[in-house]
C-alpha cells in the first residue's frame, strides 16, 4: 500500500509512540525499515506523516510486512509485553522463513524471553530480547540498548543497533549482553535501579519540603545544584525541571498539585521476585517498590494522619548542613542501590548461565537511559579494573565516596527518624551498608531459635560439622 521500494534491510511491527520513534531513529540513520501495525490505518497515517522523506514503508498485512524484508528477515516488535507479544509472534510466524530473526523491543519477562527463544529454535527462527531505555525522546535520538540472544545473531543486527544506540564519551550505550533472557533481564535490573532512583530523590525532596519547609523553588535550585556534582544524572535534572514547573490554572507548582499515589507496570516488582529467587539481598530496591504501594493507600493514610500521632516535623538546625546531609545520604544510598543491582545480576549470571560482562553493563547505562548517570563511569571503571569485585561498595572509589558520606547520611537518616519523616530507602541503604560490614550479625540467635522449636541444626564457630542441642 504505502511501500517506497520493495526490498527493507529491518522491520518493526507495532506503532505505538516507542515503535513509531525508534522506526523514526532507525530510518534517520540511513536504514530502510518497513513497518505494521495492528491497527492499519496507523500505518499509513505515520508513513505519510513522521515518515515523510524518510526510507520507511508500510504494510497494510502481515503478509505484504514480511513480503517487503530481505532475508534473513529482522523484525522488531513494540508491542505490549506479555500475551501480546505471544499473539504477533504467532500471527507472524507463518509468514518467515528459516534463518529469520525477531527482536522483542518491549519491556518482557526474562522468563518469557528464555520460552520464546527455545520456541523459535524449535521453529528454525531466531528470537532475541532487546532492553530498549530512555522513553520515547530516548527511543529518538538514541536509547541505551540491552541486547540478548545469540550472539552470532545479535551480529547481525549490530550495525543498525549499534548506529542507533545512545553516545557517550567512553563509548556506544549498546553491548552485546548474553544469550536468550539476559537483556531483558539487564533491563528488568534497571528498572529495579530505577524505581530506587526515583524514591531516593523522592526521600531526599520529602525531608527538605518538611523538616525544612522548602518551596518548590528553592528545591528546583537544590537539585539544580545538585546536578551540578556527584550526582548529576537524567533523573535528577528532570527532577529540577518538574519543580520549575507552574500549573497554568492555578498558578502553584506542578508539583504540588499532584496526587502522591505512585503507579508501575511492575518492572520494580520483577527485579525484586527474581532478587527473592536468588536470594539476592536488594532492600534499597525492595523499599523503592514499597514505597509504591505504600503511597497507593492513600485513603488510609489521609484517615492515619488523624489518628496516629508522630513528633513535630520541623528541623530546627542549620538549613545548608542538613541540605548537605541529605545530599551525601543520597549518593551514599545511591551507591548502596546500584551495588544491589550488580550483586543481582552477578547471582543471576550464574543461575542462568550467562557471561555477565559488568563494565559493559555500565557502559550502556552511562546514557540514553532513564538511570543514565555521570557515575556509571566510574562502575564501569571499577568492573573494568577489577571484573570479580564481590560488591561494588568495595571498589576503592566507592569504598572511600562511602566512608566520605557516612557520618552525614547517618545524620540525615537519624533526623528523619527523630521528626517522623519517612525514608525507608535511604534507611534500608544504611542498613545494607552497616550489614555487609558486619563481621559477624546476629543470625548466630536466629539458628538457635530454628534449631529450638524445630530442630534445624546448626554450625559452630569453634569447629566443622553439623550440630543439634537438646533445648528441651
Ligand atoms: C525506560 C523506562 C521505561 C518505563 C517503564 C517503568 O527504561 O525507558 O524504565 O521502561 O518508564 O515503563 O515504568 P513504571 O514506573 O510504570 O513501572
Amino acid at each position: 500500500m504505502t511501500s517506497k521500494s520493495t526490498q527493507y534491510e529491518i522491520g518493526l511491527i507495532g506503532l505505538a509512540v516507542m515503535g513509531e520513534n525508534l522506526a523514526l531513529n532507525i530510518a534517520g540513520k540511513g536504514f530502510a525499515i518497513a513497518v505494521y501495525n495492528r491497527t492499519v490505518d496507523k500505518v499509513a497515517h505515520f508513513v505519510n506523516s513522521r515518515g515523510q522523506g524518510l526510507p520507511v514503508g508500510g504494510a497494510a498485512s502481515m503478509a505484504e510486512f514480511t513480503a517487503m524484508l530481505t532475508k534473513p528477515r529482522k523484525i522488531i516488535l513494540m508491542v505490549k509485553a506479555g500475551q501480546p507479544v505471544d499473539d504477533m509472534l504467532q500471527a507472524l510466524v507463518p509468514h518467515l522463513d528459516p534463518g529469520d530473526i525477531i527482536i522483542d523491543g518491549g519491556n518482557s519477562h526474562f522468563e518469557d524471553t528464555r520460552r520464546r527463544c527455545r520456541e523459535c529454535k524449535e521453529q528454525g527462527f531466531h528470537f532475541m530480547g532487546l532492553g530498549v531505555s530512555g522513553g520515547e525522546e530516548g527511543a529518538l535520538k538514541g536509547p541505551s540498548l540491552m541486547p540478548g540472544g545469540e550472539e552470532s545473531i545479535y551480529k547481525q543486527v549490530e550495525p543498525i543497533l549499534l548506529s542507533i544506540a545512545a553516545k557517550v564519551p567512553e563509548g556506544v550505550c549498546c553491548q552485546y549482553v548474553g544469550p536468550d533472557g539476559a537483556g531483558h533481564y539487564v533491563k528488568i535490573v534497571h528498572n529495579g535501579i530505577e524505581y530506587g532512583d526515583m524514591q531516593l530523590i523522592s526521600e531526599a525532596y520529602h525531608l527538605m519540603r518538611d523538616a525544612l519547609g522548602l518551596s518548590a523553588d528553592d528545591l528546583q535550585q537544590v537539585f539544580d545544584g545538585w546536578n551540578q556534582g556527584v550526582l548529576e544524572s537524567f533523573l535528577i535534572e528532570i527532577t529540577a525541571g518538574i519543580l520549575a514547573r507552574k500549573d497554568a490554572e492555578t498558578g502553584k507548582p506542578v508539583v504540588d498539585i499532584i496526587v502522591d499515589q505512585a503507579g508501575q507496570k511492575g518492572t520494580g516488582k520483577w527485579t525484586i521476585q527474581s532478587a527473592l529467587d536468588l536470594g539476592v539481598p536488594t532492600p534499597t530496591i525492595t523499599q523503592a517498590v514499597f514505597a509504591r504501594y505504600m503511597s497507593a493507600y492513600k485513603k488510609q493514610r489521609m484517615e492515619a494522619a488523624n489518628i496516629l500521632t508522630g513528633p513535630d516535623r520541623r528541623y530546627a538546625g542549620n538549613k545548608g548542613e542538613f541540605i548537605k546531609a541529605i545530599h551525601d545520604a543520597l549518593y551514599a544510598s545511591k551507591i548502596c542501590s546500584y551495588a544491589q543491582g550488580f550483586d543481582l545480576l552477578a547471582a543471576a549470571g550464574k543461575a542462568y548461565h550467562w557471561d555477565l560482562n559488568y563494565g559493559d553493563i555500565a557502559l550502556l547505562w552511562r546514557g540514553g537511559c532513564i538511570i543514565r548517570a555521570r557515575f556509571l563511569a566510574k562502575i564501569e571503571e571499577s568492573f573494568r579494573h577489577n571484573c570479580d569485585l564481590p560488591n561494588l561498595m568495595l571498589a576503592p572509589f566507592f569504598r572511600q565516596a562511602l566512608i566520605a558520606a557516612q557520618a552525614n547520611w547517618r545524620f540525615a537518616v537519624k533526623t528523619g527518624k527523630e521528626l517522623g519523616i519517612p525514608t525507608p530507602a535511604f534507611s534500608a541503604s544504611l542498613d545494607y551498608y552497616d550489614s555487609y560490614r558486619a563481621a559477624l550479625l546476629p543470625a548466630n540467635l536466629l539458628q538457635a531459635q530454628r534449631d529450638y522449636f524445630g530442630a534445624h541444626t546448626y554450625e559452630r564457630l569453634d569447629k566443622p560439622g553439623v550440630f543439634h542441642y537438646d533445648w528441651y
